[in-house]
């Protein structure tokens, strides 16, 4: 019986008419939602037949509730530890066929963008819904650069920190602090002001990304240049009166390298980062906390944070004929094989094989980076053995990118933030579209209770010693 008792009979009734009525063909945004066919599920505990209506091939997971053995229970949920068979809400942005290994934000495939758009054309189409005409990208361009300076103050935030903290954590924090800045933010429910915050979290972020890398090096803070595009501006940011400032002619390449890069991490549905944007989203928390809070699942080894790890791997491996014994321990489950493997693809990345390109065009003006060799033998060896095979592990975005990045003078602590560089749109994007969606609510997910019944007090002195490390 649900704790709430009566009130949340009712609570539970009238969400679930109302649930009813907006999937069942009632009016949502500009679609009418039609119904598929109808999934009969058949307890066997009781014997009835319980009809759940199919919608986008997908079931309502709270038409699930009516299953009961009892009247008085709180009915039937389903149980779904990291997500991996549920679908959190509807959206326009990002469409993935893992199978095929297909990627296109808005309906564009991914190899068509990065090929002929610049970033911030990518960032208005994920924003927006359509690529700008030539006046909205100037337009746009020149809100973007004209927001790229930061408050002095977060310039004095930032230098609390040791000159030696790890880039994502200054990231995240500062992030996190622009939000004392720009209390209007607060105005989540006003379209324009959103558009405001959009503006400056992707001219800020590039900004503040340079200045963890300058103070890490000793470097002053240079203002931004108005006049160079976003990512030239970031190398201008980077490396401006340092021995590893570029030559003219290498800038347009290395700027060319960085927008498909950032292209190519901008958006990918409902990963980890994301999701965990759309969550904090729905407390309708400001969009700084949000972005920091994605930034932070970003950070995570498992995901953002895989492109620094497969440099570290690559390290650790440090010749070919040392592949074999690691991969034996990566076939013990001792190691993963960073880099490699995908919640959703189970066929090539294709964002892989365009940072692969990326290299060797990175390559013609830096030294080529003998790391390349070394992940080229292993992602051949891994599609070669049967345990990569039998998974489906194939390399993923994370595989090459950091290759090309310490090829071009990151410090692997840095890959995580440029990969935060071209999220910030897509983070950005779902904010939007959650902010708009008619079934916005806040995200409150339910638990399978496996814990002790109900037990009452024991006093101090009559409590039985643990063993110490003893988790229940
Ligand atoms: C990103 O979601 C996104 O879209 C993310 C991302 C984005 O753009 O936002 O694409 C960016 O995060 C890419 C992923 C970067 N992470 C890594 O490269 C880390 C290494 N890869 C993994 O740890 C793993 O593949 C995940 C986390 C990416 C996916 O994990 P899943 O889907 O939960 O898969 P799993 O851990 O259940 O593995 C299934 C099997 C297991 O073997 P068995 O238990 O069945 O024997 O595959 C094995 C795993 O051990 N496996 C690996 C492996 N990845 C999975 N074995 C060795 N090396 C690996 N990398």
């Amino acid at each position: 019986m649900d704790p709430g008792g009566a009130i949340s009979n009712f609570r539970q009734g009238a969400f679930g008419i109302l649930d009813g009525l907006r999937w069942s063909g009632a009016q949502r945004g500009e679609e009418t939602v039609l119904e598929d066919g109808k999934l009969t599920i058949n307890d066997s505990r009781t014997g009835k037949d319980y009809p759940l209506r199919i919608q986008n091939s997908s079931i309502r997971a709270i038409e699930l509730r009516q299953i009961r053995q009892d009247p008085d229970e709180f009915g039937m949920l389903s149980y779904d530890p990291g997500y991996t068979n549920t679908a959190s809400c509807t959206s326009r942005i990002a469409y993935i066929d893992g199978a095929k290994g297909i990627l296109r934000y808005r309906g564009y495939p991914i190899e068509q963008l990065a090929e002929r758009c610049s970033y911030t054309e990518v960032a208005h189409l994920l924003l927006n819904g359509e690529l700008p005409t030539r006046h909205e990208l100037e337009i746009w361009n020149q809100d973007v650069m004209a927001h790229s300076r930061v408050h002095e103050n977060v310039k004095k935030f930032m230098d609390g920190f040791l000159y030696d903290a790890h880039p994502m954590g200054v990231l995240v924090s500062t992030v996190a602090a622009l939000s004392t800045f720009y209390p209007d933010a607060k105005n989540i429910e006003s379209r324009s002001n959103r558009k405001r915050q959009h503006v400056r979290l992707v001219s800020k972020i590039p900004t503040i990304a340079a200045y963890v890398y300058r103070k890490s090096q000793g470097y002053p803070y240079p203002e931004p240049n108005w006049d160079l595009s976003y990512s030239e501006n970031f190398i201008h940011m980077l490396w401006n009166g340092t021995r590893r400032e570029p030559r003219a002619e290498h800038v347009k390449i290395l700027g060319r390298a960085l927008d498909t890069l950032f292209i190519l991490h901008a958006d990918h549905e409902q990963n980890c980062s994301t999701s965990t944007m759309r969550q904090v989203a729905s407390s309708d928390a400001d969009p700084y906390v949000c972005v920091s809070s994605a930034a932070a699942a970003l950070y995570g080894p498992l995901h953002g944070g895989a492109n620094e790890a497969v440099l570290t791997m690559l390290d650790r491996i440090g010749s070919k004929h040392r592949i074999p014994e690691f991969m034996e321990k990566v076939k013990a489950g001792e190691q993963r094989l960073m880099g490699f493997g995908h919640r959703v693809y189970k066929n090539y990345d294709p964002r892989a094989r365009i940072v692969r390109n990326v290299a060797d065009q990175v390559f013609e003006i830096t030294d080529r980076n003998p790391k390349i060799e070394l992940a080229m033998e292993l992602e051949r060896i891994a599609l070669e053995d049967d345990y990569f095979i039998k998974r489906k592990l194939y390399p993923n975005i994370d595989f090459y990118s950091g290759i090309i990045y310490e090829a071009m003078g990151f410090r692997p602590e840095m890959f995580t933030v440029l990969f935060a560089i071209g999220r910030v749109a897509g983070w950005l994007a779902h904010w939007e579209e959650f902010m708009a969606d008619p079934e916005k609510r806040i995200a409150r997910p339910r638990q399978v209770y496996t814990g002790q019944d109900k037990r009452d007090f024991v006093p101090i002195d009559e409590r039985l010693e643990r063993a110490q490390d003893e988790v229940l």
